[in-house]
Order: C-alpha cells, then structure tokens, then sequence
C-alpha cells in the first residue's frame, strides 16, 4: 500500500491507510495498546488490541520509535487529532531506547538535547514557519524584479564595528566572518542594479539576551538608484509579505504555539509608522524616559516605543556618531543620517536595519577613522565611488528576530534548529 503522511489520513477519514513515523505517545492496557504517532504532518491515535500477532511487539515499543502502520480510520472526537486508526499491520523499524526528554525540562536540558528536542511539535511547528518566511523572502524579492546575489562569509573587513566581528586565521592572514554582505554586495548593484541574499552573518555578540545570537539568518537587499523613501516601502512590502505568507499557510502551526494572531493582523492592514529619531525621543519623555540626544536607543527604549504601535515601526535620522560608517549623512541635517531601524511590536526589537549609502569618499574615509579603522583597507569599497556611483541604499533584515515575533517566542533561540550564542555552541 501507498504511504500517506498523517495530515492526508486526518483529512481522509476513513477506510484503510499506510502510514510511516515516529511514537509520540504510548498507553500500554491489558488488552490494549494506544500509540499516538507523530510524522511531519500531524498525530494520529492508533489502537492495537490484543488479538493481533504484533501484540508483544506493540508492547515493547517505548517513545520515539520508528514505525509503519496498516489500518482503518475512524472517526473519534475524544481522540487527540479528532481520529483513530485500528491497526492491522505494524512494522517496527526501530525500537528506540529509553527517549531522555520527559515532561517539564529545564531550558538548559533541552538545550544540551536539542538535536532530539527538535522533533517537538512546538518546534517543528516554528521550523515550519521558519521554512515559510525563507520562502517570503525570496517570493517577495524575485516578484520584485531583484536578483539573488552572493557576497563571501570570510571577509577583509569589518563592515558593522570592530567590537563584534570574529576573526579567523586564514593561512596567516586575519579575516573577519562576515557581519554583513553589504561591502560586497554594494559592488553588486553595478552589474544587478537591485540585488538580495538569505545568508548567515556573525556577531561575537558578548550578551546573553533573547535577541542576539552570534551566527543567525540575515535577509538583506541593495539597490541602485535608491531614494529613501522607496527603501522604506520595501522594508513595509518585505514585512507585510511575510506576515501574510505565515498567515496564509500556518495557521495550525500558530495556533499550536498559542500565538494570538489578532495581534499580526494589524501589520497587513495599516501603514506602519515613519518616525524620526527626535521624535521617538519625544515619545520616550512622555513615558518619563529621558535620553539625551546623540545617545542609540536601548532595548528598554526600543521596547517602549513598541508598545505605542500594533505594527512595526520605522525610527530614522540617528545620529551619525551611533550608526555605522557608510551610512548616508542627512543633506538638511549633517547630524543625523539617512537611515532607519524597524522596530518590531511587542518588544521583540529590532528586525531591520537600514541606509541610504554614503557616496563621498571623503566622508566614509573620516567616518572610519573616527572609529579606528584604516581607510587603505577599503580601497575597493571606494572605487564604487569612483566609476559610475549612484545613489543607492540598502536593508538588512534579522530572520530569527522577524520569527520570534511572528511566532510570539520568550527568546529568539528557539527561531534556529542550532542556536549559537556566546554560552551555547553545542550541539
Ligand atoms: O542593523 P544591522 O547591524 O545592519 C547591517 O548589518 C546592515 N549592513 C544591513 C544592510 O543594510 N544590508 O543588522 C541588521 C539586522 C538587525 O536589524 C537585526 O534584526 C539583525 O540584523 N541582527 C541580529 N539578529 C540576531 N542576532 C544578532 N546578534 C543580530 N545582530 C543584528
Ligand atoms: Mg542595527
């Protein structure tokens, strides 16, 4: 008989299916067995009663043992997933050992199983939109007339400031991974014009918080002839696409997150707010939070501006000495630059950083002295200044920051099958 995943069984109903997975779940009777069995679908109950010849062989089935299963379906509302199977035929493929996650671990626990604990439905639920979400931005990207581009991992440069770069030796010579793609993607635009990736980035990041890994996804995109405005409709486009991907094909995932979706909805259907930096300080001061001007706005400040807006909100004009050396200084305020973050709701902080790029080669040179940086490194960099520049501007979207909101997460491991953080790089 022809396989069928657990999902296409529950929609079938009735008469009589194959199917293949893993135990979920076992309640050994005297005369009956109930096996919940779990593949990449869904759960399914089946009963296997005392009469049938893979009786002992049922019996000794402990959780997350590999099985095939032959049977008829039936309706059953007190069942997990609404139907059982009774079970006609079972192949043990492998009798697993004793499975060593049980109910109520510690997060440290899971964290050291996380190569088992990965099979979870809450964590096959997230992978799941995970898999959606890289699916949106690529679908958002190519519909919008971008090319995929690559740009290498191992670096010369740093691009985002010295304190979190990892340098690596590379056959003698210091390289840096790459924190970005942007000084190799700006090199781009001159043969694409409007370009993207999906590539990890690395950050020694020295904190241990719900936002910060060091190796994570990052979706950036660059384009040429750029005005500021057009950066942010496509970060606004980039968003709302994703939202409305995960909305559309994982509302069981959601729901099985317990994630209240209402507070989503609102990102699809308003125009999310463009503020400027001076102002989110007015806000803040209404909230009795002072910060003084030239100061980056922390989590804290960030959370609190979130909790005014329902949808994300795009923050802009910062001041220059905060934001990174190729950004765009304003031409009507030479103290602030061209660029914004999009600060997601719900405290779930930054998801996009954004700029309109500096085109003087003058300028970037003193910005990157003003950080310690020697500018003969960037030679290469500046020749897109020299031959043919425009204007143009880019964003750099954090993936596993846009799935922790979207999925509701306490923390923003849970947003990548293999976190890595300062204190966590096994498994
Ligand atoms: O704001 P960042 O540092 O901007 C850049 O790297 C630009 N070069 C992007 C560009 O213009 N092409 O990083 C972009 C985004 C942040 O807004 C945040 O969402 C995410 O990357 N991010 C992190 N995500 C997880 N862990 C970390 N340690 C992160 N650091 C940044
Ligand atoms: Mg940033």
């Amino acid at each position: 008989m022809q396989f069928i995943s657990i999902q296409e069984a529950l929609i079938k109903g009735r008469g009589k299916v194959s199917i293949r997975g893993w135990v979920y779940r076992e309640r050994k009777l005297s005369d009956k067995v109930f096996l919940v069995v779990r593949d990449s679908s869904n759960i399914i109950q089946c009963i296997i009663s005392k009469d049938k010849p893979f009786w002992d062989a049922a019996n000794k089935l402990l959780i997350e043992s590999s099985v095939i299963l032959e049977g008829s379906l039936r309706e059953d509302k007190r069942a997990p997933s609404g139907y059982e199977m009774d079970v006609e035929k079972l192949t043990v493929v492998q009798y697993a050992e004793k499975y060593p996650i049980g109910k109520d671990q510690s997060i440290e626990f899971l964290a050291d199983m996380r190569h088992l604990w990965l099979r979870s439905r809450k964590m096959t639920s997230i992978l799941k939109i995970r898999s959606t979400v890289f699916g949106a931005v690529h679908k958002y990207f190519r519909e919008n007339g971008f090319y995929e581009y690559q740009s290498p991992i191992f670096q010369p440069t740093q691009s985002e400031g010295g304190s979190t770069v990892f340098k690596v030796n590379y056959f003698g010579h210091p390289m840096f991974l790459a924190q970005t793609w942007q000084l190799q993607a700006e090199p781009g635009i001159f043969a694409l014009e409007k370009i993207y990736t999906i590539a990890p980035s690395f950050r020694a990041e020295k904190s241990k918080t719900s936002r910060h890994l060091t190796e994570y996804w990052h979706a950036e995109m660059e384009f040429a002839w750029a005005d500021f405005e057009t950066l942010q409709d496509y970060g606004e486009g980039l968003l709302k696409a994703i939202v409305k991907e995960v909305l559309e094909k994982n509302t069981e995932e959601l729901k099985l997150l317990e994630r209240d979706i209402s507070k989503l909805e609102p990102t699809l259907k308003k125009k999310f707010p463009r503020i400027t930096y001076d102002h989110a300080l007015k806000l803040l001061k209404e909230k009795k939070m002072s910060v003084p001007w030239g100061k980056d706005l922390r989590t804290l400040e960030e959370d609190a501006l979130s909790e005014l807006y329902d949808t994300p909100i795009f923050v802009s004009r910062y001041p220059k000495k905060v934001k990174a050396f190729y950004m765009k200084e304003d031409p009507e305020n030479k103290e602030v630059v061209l660029g914004f973050d999009a600060i997601a709701p719900e405290h779930f902080g930054e998801i996009i950083g954004a700029s309109q790029r500096e085109e003087s080669i003058e300028k970037l040179k003193e910005n990157l002295k003003a950080q310690g940086e020697d500018p003969k490194n960037y030679e290469f960099y500046f020749d897109t200044r020299r031959y043919g520049s425009v204007p143009h501007a880019g964003f750099g979207m954090g993936v596993e920051r846009v799935i922790a909101w979207i999925c509701g997460l306490e923390s923003i491991r849970d947003a990548i099958p293999f976190p890595r953080t300062m204190i966590r790089f096994t498994p």
